[in-house]
């Protein structure tokens, strides 16, 4: 992401973000204070915390595959545990809020597109009724993000490795439909457009579709504002890091962009 595009694109979503106090219609103003807003870090969650602690003191260098948008953390086809936990993986504050929100939303059938080494999915995963497919293509880390899943005991989370552009559509195709989306893969404008379109034929009424990384880059900027015009979405949300849909058709089609 330039320089100039993050402070004008964070300048931007700070100017129009809007708190509890401009929402009116029920299901916003339940969904900001009830499930987005909290912040009562939970006690669970310690032990995920403390496998993010150890990944982000190891030294370890691992290769990666670079999908195509490059790495948030440096560039090379080699890098270090320590820095994809700093800087590569979902922060505290956005998981929790994943995993409320796939609470309040009941959602049993969970996809994560981009797992890195697993610990979101482990927050997504605490909602022990639901089963969560996540996705990463390079080989050395899955076997980390296998470790996490592991070390955790978890049953309730599928990895599914190899590239999402080869192996999304077969997924899609004999998949449940699709409760909640986590797309936090290839952060580029044609593959973010593509996986929308894929996951769509298995929308709900009750869905939800968060995307990573909206304002990262123009291309990331645009794809977001087409998924978020999109006929089938009525309900979207602005966090800036991130941004959420809904397909409630009960819904009147509107945009918030929300402090968070
Ligand atoms: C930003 S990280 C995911 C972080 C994780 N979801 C979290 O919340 O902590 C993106 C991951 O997606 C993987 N990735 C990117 N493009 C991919 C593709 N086309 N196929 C498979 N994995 C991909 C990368 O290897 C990387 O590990």
């Amino acid at each position: 992401m330039s320089k100039l595009h993050q402070v004008t694109s964070y300048l931007k979503y700070w100017l129009n973000a809007v708190d509890k106090h401009s929402l009116q219609a029920p299901f916003i103003y339940e969904l900001y204070t009830g499930v987005i807003r909290p912040n009562n870090h939970q006690q669970h969650f310690e032990s995920i915390e403390r496998l993010r602690g150890q990944y982000k003191a190891s030294d370890r260098a691992i290769s990666v595959i670079d999908f195509g948008a490059g790495s948030k953390v440096a560039s090379g086809n080699t890098r270090k545990i320590k820095d994809i936990a700093s800087k590569g993986l979902t922060r505290k504050k956005y998981s929790e809020m994943l995993y409320r929100l796939c609470r309040f939303l009941e959602a049993k059938n969970i996809v994560e597109l981009g797992t890195s080494l697993g610990i979101n999915t482990l927050y997504l995963a605490n909602n022990k009724n639901s089963m969560i497919t996540t996705f990463e293509g390079s080989p050395a880390i899955c076997e980390i993000a296998s470790h996490s899943f592991q070390q955790m005991g978890t049953d309730n989370i599928h990895l599914i490795e190899g590239n999402i552009d080869h192996n999304l559509q077969a997924f899609v195709e004999s998949s449940q439909p699709i409760d909640v989306a986590f797309i936090d893969a290839n952060h580029r404008y044609e593959p973010t457009v593509t996986y929308f379109d894929t996951m769509l034929s298995k929308i709900h009424d009750q869905s939800c579709f968060i995307f990573d990384d909206i304002h990262w880059s123009g291309e990331m900027e645009q794809a977001w504002k087409e998924i978020r015009s999109h006929y089938r979405v009525s309900l979207s949300i602005d966090l800036y890091q991130m941004g959420l849909i809904f397909f409630n058709p009960d819904l009147r089609k509107q945009h918030y962009t929300l402090q968070f």
